[in-house]
């Protein structure tokens, strides 16, 4: 993870020895290497969810109280997240190692209520302050954030639905230039479902005059952990988890203490780990009815799953059949399980057609997979896998979050070594991806670039 200190040999390699040490100290050149072949067992515990954590910590912008979070995972994002908080004037102590991962957050005093491109270009949810920021202040200059690896990744929802509610938004230099003296109430359809967007426009409903009903909301978990955040912060929100919410906005919000929601996402990831690996993992600490489409899906391919109240048990089958998905937004198949599938289905019996239905570049895997043996063909939105693969150790690289998991899991059946190249990608979203993966049994190490002196 990466840690504060700079190093105090800048010196010792000049300009470039500077940017070096800068990338190992921040391990953005570490790489995974990963030896295949070993059956997963025992288990792996699940952290908290980033994509909850994340609108959470953005949430405590609207009030001068202490906001804690508890179960933060210890990923990039966070990070980057507290970095872009504090640069606006919150005070933020992330709460690793402590019990609980208690990260607490006041934003007492919002000095520069501005959201850096130096941040917000490492990070698209870092638009998640733009709702908060005119609520809480009635200003926000937040950076346009741009695409990623994945898409466009475009948020004039989000500034239709501030605008609708009495925002002034110029779009200038890169920039949205945001003023409102106090947001009004509204009635909102989104045109289309955004998970960020909903989450965005009810933080800024949460504080604004008068009621608010948006229609076509995103319903994901992470939304429902948001809303159960801002009730606790004295909003009054009802409806969240469905399409349909309806707010009334409150002169102003309180300190509240909140546990973020184990992050559905990392625990589907897991189960196909233990099923591509033909294991017996038990994945503990997670909310299998957050998992319904992923592991109905796993269990038409032939994967057998015992489910507890918190824990999802996987064992691979004795056959692995093919299947298809088409990516939908919850509760149906999640885009952020696609990439992850797709590596389990170059093992199954027979062909499987993956569609990507929400973003417009979701299969960066796939050129990488078929590098290690796979045999997949991409047509539009639809990927065709044909199954049966024998996987083959390669170097890899690494190119967004979920691509990576992917190659992570192509990696654990490939024989051989393979070497995944870019693991920052990984450390985003996943916490301490090599630990819980060695935990149970896999052969990966993380293996920092260490250059000799001169
Ligand atoms: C959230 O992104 C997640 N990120 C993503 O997870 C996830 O893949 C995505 O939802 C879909 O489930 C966080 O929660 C931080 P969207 P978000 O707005 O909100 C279009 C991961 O791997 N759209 O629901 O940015 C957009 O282009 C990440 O953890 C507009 O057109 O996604 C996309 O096609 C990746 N205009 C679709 O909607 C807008 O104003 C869904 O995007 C907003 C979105």
């Amino acid at each position: 993870m990466p840690s504060r200190g700079w190093s105090n040999s800048l010196d010792l390699y000049g300009g470039r020895g500077a940017f070096i040490w800068a990338h190992i100290y921040t391990g953005t050149m570490d790489k995974f290497v990963i030896r295949g072949g070993n059956p997963l067992q025992g288990s792996i515990k699940i952290s908290g969810a980033k994509n909850s954590a994340l609108p959470c910590m953005a949430a405590a912008i609207l009030t001068e109280d202490e906001v804690i979070l508890e179960n933060v995972p210890q990923v990039r994002d966070i990070e980057t997240e507290r970095k872009l908080l504090e640069s606006m004037g919150a005070e933020v102590e992330l709460g690793y190692g402590r019990a609980q991962h208690r990260t607490s957050i006041r934003c007492a005093v919002l000095s520069d209520p501005v959201a850096k491109y130096e941040i917000v270009k490492t990070m698209r949810a870092s638009s998640l302050v733009l709702g908060p920021l005119i609520a809480r202040t009635g200003m926000a200059r937040v950076a346009m954030p741009g695409g990623c690896a994945i898409g466009g990744r475009p948020i004039d929802l989000h500034i239709k639905g501030l605008e609708a509610m009495g925002a002034t938004i110029l779009q200038e230099h890169g920039y949205l230039e945001a003023r409102a003296n106090r947001l009004k109430g509204a009635h909102i359809v989104f045109d289309k479902i955004t998970v960020t967007g909903t989450e965005d426009l009810l933080m800024a409903a949460a504080l604004a005059d008068g009621e608010s009903l948006f229609e076509n909301c995103a319903r994901e978990p992470e939304v429902v952990d948001l809303a159960a955040l801002l009730r606790a912060m004295g909003a009054r929100i009802e409806g969240a988890g469905t399409s349909t919410i309806h707010v009334r906005g409150v002169a102003r919000l309180h300190g509240a203490r909140h546990r973020i929601n184990p992050d559905r996402i990392e625990a589907g990831t897991y189960l196909i780990a233990g099923a591509i690996t033909g294991g017996d993992l038990h994945v503990e600490g997670c909310n299998p009815g957050h998992l319904g489409a992923v592991m109905g899906k796993l269990e038409q391919c032939g994967v057998k799953l015992d489910v507890s109240k918190e824990s999802v048990r996987v064992r691979a089958g004795d056959r692995l059949s093919a299947s298809d998905i088409t990516t939908e937004e919850y509760p149906g198949f999640p885009t952020d399980m696609q990439a992850q599938f797709m590596a389990l289905a170059t093992q199954a019996n027979g062909t499987s057609l993956v569609t990507e239905n929400i973003f417009e570049n979701r299969f960066m895997h796939v050129g990488e997979l078929n590098r290690m043996g796979a045999n997949i063909t991409v047509q539009g939105r639809t990927a065709t896998v044909r199954g049966g693969a024998r996987l083959q150790s390669a170097a890899v690289m690494c190119s967004d979050l979920r691509a990576s998991a992917a190659l992570v899991l192509a990696a654990l059946v490939a024989d051989g070594e393979s070497i995944l190249d870019r693991v920052y990608h990984i450390d985003r979203g996943y916490e301490h991806l090599e630990e819980k993966l060695r935990g149970a049994g896999a052969q990966i190490r993380r293996m920092g670039e260490v250059f000799a002196r001169r």
